[in-house]
C-alpha cells in the first residue's frame, strides 16, 4: 500500500477531493486511523462527523454483517424490508410531534436537502425558499441550488431563493447586534415586493457548519420559528452534520428551543455507512409515489447500521459524554488559545467545535494561509483536523461521539503545538502548494 497518496493520483479523479494534506487511509479502530505508513492518526474529524461512533465500532460491524448475511434485498423501493421499517419507527420516536408524521430515507444528507427543496415547493405550492448565507446543504444539483456556501460560487441557484445572513457573533462583536441584523434583513426583503406568503420553506443549520461553526444568539432561532409560524413557512432543520448527540443534545435545535416541522439527518446517521433520511409531517412526506427515489434508497445493510448507531448512542449515553468531553475540549483550548494573537474565538456545543484563526484580535482579519498551515502542522504532528468557514479560517473539530478524555487531551495537546508552531512562523508555506482546501 506504500505510496498510496501518488497511486490515486493516477487512477481517480479530482472531482470529489477537498484535501488538505497528504492523507492515505488503509484501516482504523475507535478514534484512531492507520496511514499507509503504519502512523497511528488521531482522527478529530471522524470524516467530516460520518464516523459518529469512530472506526470499525463493533455494534456497526455486527450490525452490518447480521443484515449481510442474510440480505433483505438491496431496496425499498418495490418492497418492504425490516431494518428500514424499524429505522423509521425509531427516527419518528425521537422526534418532536410536530414532524412526527413519516421517514424518507436516502443516501446523502445532499440528496435529502435536494428531495425537501423539492417537496416543500410541490407540496404547498409556494415558489420561495429561504436559506441562509454560508450554508452548506448539499453537493447534487438541488442541494446546491439552495445552498448559500461562497465555495458554491457560480452554481446555478434555485429561482425561488432567498438567502439572508446567518447571524456571526465574533464578527459583529455582539450576539445580540448580530441576531437584530439579521432579523431587520429578514424584515426588509419582505418590506419590497416579495410576500412571505410566496415562501414554501426555511432551511436553517441551528448551528452553521460549513459557513464557520456559527453557534446562534440566544433567543435568535425562536424569533425565526415565530416568523414561520405566522406565514406558514415549513421550517426545516438540517441536522445532516451537527444531529444525534453531537452538540451534546440529541437534536442541534433543542439548543434553540424550537420544534422544526421538517428534520434531515446523515452523515452520523449510519456510523460511516451511506444513508440520510428526512422526518416530516404526513400530508407533506406523503406528497406522491416516485416523487424521489434512487435505486438503493432503504438499503437494508445501512438501515441496519443506522439503527445500531442510535441504539449505541442511547445505551451508552453518548449524548450526555458528548457534552462533557465537549465542554472540557472547550474549557481546555480557551485556555490554551488566550495566549495566542491567531486564536480569535473558540466555540460550539458538545462535540461540534470551532476555532477560528485570526491576523490579529483587534481587526479579526481571517488568518486564511495560517488557517491551512495549522491543520497541515497538526496533521504532521498526528491528528486529523479540517477547516470550514465562508472565510476558510475555522478549525472545525467532530471527533467521534466516543472520544476518550486522555484521546482528548492528545488532540488538544496536537492542535497547541500546531497553532504555536504556526504563529512561531516554523510551518513553510510551499507545504500548501497542491492543497487548495476550500
Ligand atoms: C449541514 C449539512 N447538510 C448537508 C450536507 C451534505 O451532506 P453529504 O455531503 O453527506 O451529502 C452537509 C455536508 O457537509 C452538511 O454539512
Amino acid at each position: 500500500m506504500i505510496d498510496l497518496y501518488r497511486r490515486e493520483s493516477n487512477s481517480i479523479s479530482n472531482m470529489a477531493q477537498l484535501r488538505f494534506f497528504p492523507q492515505a487511509i488503509v484501516g482504523g479502530k475507535g478514534s484512531y486511523l492507520r496511514g499507509d505508513d503504519g502512523r497511528q492518526i488521531l482522527d478529530f474529524s471522524a470524516s467530516w462527523g460520518a464516523a459518529s461512533l469512530g472506526h470499525a465500532h463493533p455494534s456497526v460491524r455486527d450490525a452490518i454483517t447480521r443484515a449481510a448475511s442474510d440480505q433483505a434485498g438491496a431496496s425499498y423501493l418495490s418492497s418492504a424490508n425490516e431494518p428500514s421499517v424499524l429505522l423509521a419507527e425509531k427516527l419518528l420516536s425521537l422526534v418532536p410531534e410536530r414532524s412526527r408524521g413519516r421517514v424518507w430515507l436516502g443516501h446523502s444528507g445532499s440528496d435529502a436537502n435536494e428531495t425537501v427543496a423539492r417537496m416543500v415547493v410541490a407540496a404547498t405550492g409556494r415558489r420561495r425558499i429561504l436559506a441562509f448565507k454560508g450554508a452548506y446543504h448539499g453537493g447534487t444539483s438541488g442541494s446546491m441550488a439552495v445552498s448559500g456556501h461562497p465555495a458554491l460560487k457560480g452554481v446555478e441557484k434555485f429561482s425561488g431563493l432567498i438567502l439572508v445572513p446567518y447571524p456571526d457573533s465574533y464578527a459583529a462583536g455582539d450576539p445580540a447586534a448580530a441576531s437584530a441584523a439579521t432579523l431587520l434583513h429578514l424584515e426588509n426583503v419582505f418590506s419590497r415586493d416579495l410576500r412571505p406568503e410566496e415562501v414554501a420553506a426555511f432551511f436553517i443549520e441551528p448551528i452553521q457548519g460549513d459557513g464557520g461553526l456559527l453557534v446562534p444568539p440566544v433567543g435568535f432561532f425562536i424569533e425565526i420559528e415565530r416568523f414561520c409560524r405566522r406565514h406558514g413557512i415549513l421550517l426545516v432543520c438540517d441536522e445532516v452534520k451537527f444531529g444525534l448527540a453531537r452538540t451534546g443534545l440529541l437534536h442541534a435545535f433543542e439548543h434553540s428551543g424550537i420544534e422544526p416541522d421538517i428534520v434531515v439527518f446523515g452523515k452520523g446517521l449510519g456510523g460511516g455507512l451511506p444513508i440520510s433520511a428526512i422526518v416530516g409531517p404526513e400530508p407533506i412526506m406523503n406528497y406522491s409515489p416516485t416523487f424521489s427515489y434512487q435505486t438503493l434508497h432503504g438499503n437494508p445493510i445501512c438501515a441496519s447500521a443506522a439503527l445500531a448507531v442510535l441504539d449505541t448512542i442511547e445505551r451508552d449515553e453518548l449524548v450526555r459524554h458528548s457534552a462533557e468531553v465537549g465542554a472540557y475540549i472547550l474549557t481546555s483550548l480557551t485556555k490554551r488559545g488566550s495566549g495566542l494573537e491567531l486564536v480569535g474565538d473558540v466555540r460550539g456545543k458538545g462535540l461540534a467545535i470551532g476555532i477560528e484563526l485570526v491576523g490579529d484580535r483587534a481587526s479579526r482579519t481571517p488568518a486564511k494561509i495560517q488557517t491551512a498551515l495549522a491543520v497541515y502542522r497538526a496533521f504532521q504532528l498526528g491528528l486529523v483536523v479540517y477547516y470550514v468557514g465562508s472565510n476558510s479560517n475555522v478549525l472545525e473539530l467532530t471527533p467521534p461521539l466516543t472520544l476518550s478524555k486522555s484521546e482528548a487531551d492528545e488532540g488538544i495537546s496536537i492542535i497547541d503545538q500546531a497553532l504555536q508552531d504556526v504563529s512561531a512562523g516554523k510551518v513553510s508555506t510551499d507545504l500548501l502548494s497542491s492543497f487548495t482546501g476550500w
